[in-house]
């Protein structure tokens, strides 16, 4: 064999799923890993791709196998392990060589990097993946970042191993240094509001109308046939109907309610108040996590408050059309925070084409994503999804049920708080007047700060000192 296309570090699920999904399109791979004894079992274990598979013990070999200028894809721990591995990749490696984090990365690490590899010649491309086990191997979505050279160098790899909708390849260069990152990083704040708002569903039909998890579960299944067709509306309805092999009963009866995170959702937040915005979706399903976590505090305020909660009378339909508004707002969201970013940064984000590459392969992959890149392609008042024709449109019609929905809820005691956060939102955003002039009347009364005037120009204070 000659030298190989493309070199992967790190074989770990997704390091082994992305080779072996590049050996299957018929690329030469090399690859190894930094406990070396894993390197012959995943090879032992690739079967006939042996063939496309090089195998590597020691770094300066497997650098050695690579065609120039090289490819590397590391997937291996973020934060301290890949600024240690640069450390000692950089020396081995010449100009125009390109090294890739396939991992979830923090954007601000991955332009510090870009940069201190761009000054040796190099090139660091931050790459976002998103699909898990299933996706790597068989066809993941990325979001490429980093330069036009490393992006002339993978596309065709990345091209071939990505997955499809209607034959378009779920992969695109989005923008220099941490571009691809940081829409990985919004991909998974739209991705916790999404789970949230469909645990939000599921709390109401359990606890406010009594039904079963089975019957939960194949209601989201009839949902998935529609407008709310999606990978985690259809994950929900299949994990609903699994039983438990010890107890006999649900397994989400045996499920501790307390969800852990690893990070991308809080710095969808952090970094969406950074910009001077507010995905209040997003920080209330991240939020959600971290309360969930509480679970000693929460069984003592069920006793001292009380964990009563009312019946509920909500339709499917009412609920249906509850979770597409939230759906559509937390989209939007999350393209806001994209569009803030994109403008601080200079990535030049093509939010049509990040839409399209979500169609398939990732997490978020739903029916939705292609009505809001067609609604990127056309009209787009003020630039804002909800202000599409098709979005205000379909927002017309399911607002009334997320009100009844939210409004019911909070009468009977249930907690919906991405759901509640997407309707405070949607009526803030619809009012030309708002109420923050109390709040710069207040500013300026205690400290001095001023306000402007809506009939004057100028900085302007109140009569409260007079
Ligand atoms: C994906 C997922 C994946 C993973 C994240 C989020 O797009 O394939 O987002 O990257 O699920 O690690 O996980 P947490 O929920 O643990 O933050």
């Amino acid at each position: 064999m000659g030298k190989a296309q493309i070199g992967v570090y790190g074989l770990g699920t997704m390091g082994s799923a992305l080779a072996l999904n590049m050996a299957e399109q018929g690329f030469d791979v090399a690859v190894t890993n930094r406990e070396a004894g894993w390197v012959a079992p995943f090879l032992a274990e690739a079967g006939a791709l042996t063939q496309k598979l090089q195998g590597f013990e020691a770094l300066e070999a497997f650098v050695a196998a690579l065609k120039t200028p090289r490819v590397i894809l590391f997937m291996i721990p973020s934060g301290a392990p890949m600024d240690a591995m640069l450390e000692t990749v950089a020396p081995l490696l010449a100009e125009g060589d390109t090294v890739i984090d396939g991992g979830n990365a923090n954007f601000h690490d991955t332009r510090r990097r870009a940069a201190a590899l761009e000054a040796q010649g190099l090139h660091f491309v931050g790459m976002g993946v998103s699909g898990g086990e299933a996706g790597a191997r068989h066809g993941p979505s990325m979001m490429v970042g980093g330069s036009p050279h490393s992006w002339a160098q993978l596309e065709p790899v990345l091209t071939a191993i990505a997955a499809r909708y209607e034959g378009d390849a779920c992969v695109d260069h989005l923008g220099s240094d941490g571009a691809g990152h940081f829409v990985k990083t919004v991909h998974n704040g739209i991705e916790y509001a999404d789970m949230q708002a469909i645990a939000e569903v599921y709390g109401l039909e359990r606890n406010g109308a009594g039904r079963s998890p089975k019957e939960i579960g194949a209601m989201f299944t009839r949902w998935n046939e529609g407008p709310l067709r999606s990978y985690l509306v259809e994950i929900t309805g299949r994990a609903l109907g699994y039983d438990d092999v010890i107890t006999g009963g649900p397994i989400v009866d045996v499920i501790r309610d307390a969800a852990g995170q690893k990070g991308t959702g809080r710095w969808s937040v952090v970094e969406a108040v950074r910009l001077g915005q507010s995905a209040n979706m997003i920080e209330a399903a991240v939020g959600a996590r971290s309360w969930s976590s509480e679970l000693s505090v929460r069984a003592v305020a069920q006793e001292v408050l009380g964990g009563d909660r009312g019946a509920l009378g909500l339709t499917e339909a009412q609920l249906s059309e509850a979770f597409l508004a939230a759906r559509i707002l937390s989209y939007a969201q999350g393209f806001r925070i994209l569009s803030a970013a994109s403008e601080e940064y200079d990535w030049q984000l093509d939010f049509a084409r990040i839409a399209e590459i979500w169609r398939a392969g990732c997490i978020i992959r739903s029916a939705l994503l292609d009505d809001i890149s067609e609604a990127f392609r056309g009209e787009l008042p003020g630039g804002q999804l909800i202000l599409a024709p098709a979005m205000a449109a379909r927002l017309g019609q399911t607002i009334p049920a997320l009100r009844a929905v939210v409004a019911g809820a909070v009468t009977q005691g249930h907690a919906v708080p991405a759901m509640a956060a997407a309707l405070s939102w949607y009526d803030t955003m619809r009012q030309g007047c708002g109420t923050a002039n109390i709040i710069q009347a207040q500013r300026d009364f205690f400290g001095r700060h001023g306000f402007e005037r809506r009939d004057r120009p100028g900085k302007h204070h109140g009569p409260w000192w007079d």
